[in-house]
């Protein structure tokens, strides 16, 4: 009988350790790397901090339409932001915030704000945004899950340099973070392109069918540089 109970807890142990390895998060404490495949998996923000970011390497430095793809997911009831771009001319040259409060989000091109209204959002739930801004026509768009807003006026100036945030707000060029505008849950599959994909491609996108890969930021190839306290996870713990 002893000896049963003893094989039954090292048995127990062992599948403690199991489920350990299974979990397979890598703390990424300051790992620069060549581009990473990120498939199937994802960027968990744990705590909500001010020192706490990925940067990203964008591939293309000059910009006169951009699109921004991702999903996300947490349970902030507060603002935050999703995805900061900042240059040497504006902190907020392209951003994307999600305002819970209104239902609402906010897009950010060359500081000028605008924001799009009513839209589904519900916390504890996966969901993808993209974002498109082409500057011929100043003209701002956003498609959130299968919705899709508007085109609002944000103008025209291009954006170069950029300095690619996740997990904070960049009140000025790659810093002054703040904890209580920073991003708490997970990222994952975030594409960048220099050109406005079409309400098509991005459908493709949401509904996770073939999508051309963003030429700015790949998810498929990202070159990052993880700092604090974020982990890369196995999307399948999202059960997603
Ligand atoms: C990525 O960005 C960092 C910081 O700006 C830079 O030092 C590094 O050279 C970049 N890597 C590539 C391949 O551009
Ligand atoms: C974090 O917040 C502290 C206190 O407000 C500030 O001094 C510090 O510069 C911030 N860190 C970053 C990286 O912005």
């Amino acid at each position: 009988m002893a000896v049963f109970l003893i094989k039954t807890e090292r048995f127990s142990l062992l599948t403690v350790y199991q489920m350990a390895f299974l979990l397979l998060f890598v703390m990424l404490t300051a790992c620069a790397a060549s581009p990473q495949d990120l498939s199937g998996q994802v960027f968990t923000f744990p705590e909500e901090t001010n020192t706490t970011y990925v940067r990203l390497n964008a591939s293309v430095q000059s910009f006169s339409a951009v699109t921004v793809c991702l999903r996300f997911i947490t349970d902030l009831s507060r603002s935050h932001s999703l995805f900061s771009l900042a240059t040497p001319s504006a902190a907020n040259a392209f951003q994307i915030r999600t305002d819970p409060v209104s239902s609402g989000f906010i897009v950010f091109v060359n500081n000028r704000v605008v924001r799009f209204w009513g839209l589904n959002y519900t916390p504890n739930r996966w969901h993808s945004i993209c974002s498109t801004w082409d500057g011929d026509s100043g003209l701002v768009r956003l498609w959130f899950d299968s919705e899709s807003t508007v085109s609002k006026f944000a103008g025209g100036t291009g954006i170069s340099e950029p300095v690619i945030i996740l997990g904070q707000d960049q009140d000025s060029l790659g810093g002054r973070f703040q904890a209580r505008q920073s991003f708490v849950g997970m990222l994952s599959n975030v594409h960048m392109w220099d050109y406005t994909l079409s309400a098509c491609e991005i459908q493709n996108y949401v509904d996770d069918l073939n999508f051309g890969l963003g030429n700015v930021l790949n998810w498929r190839a990202l070159e990052f540089k993880a700092t604090g306290r974020v982990l890369l996870e196995d999307k399948m713990l999202a059960c997603h």
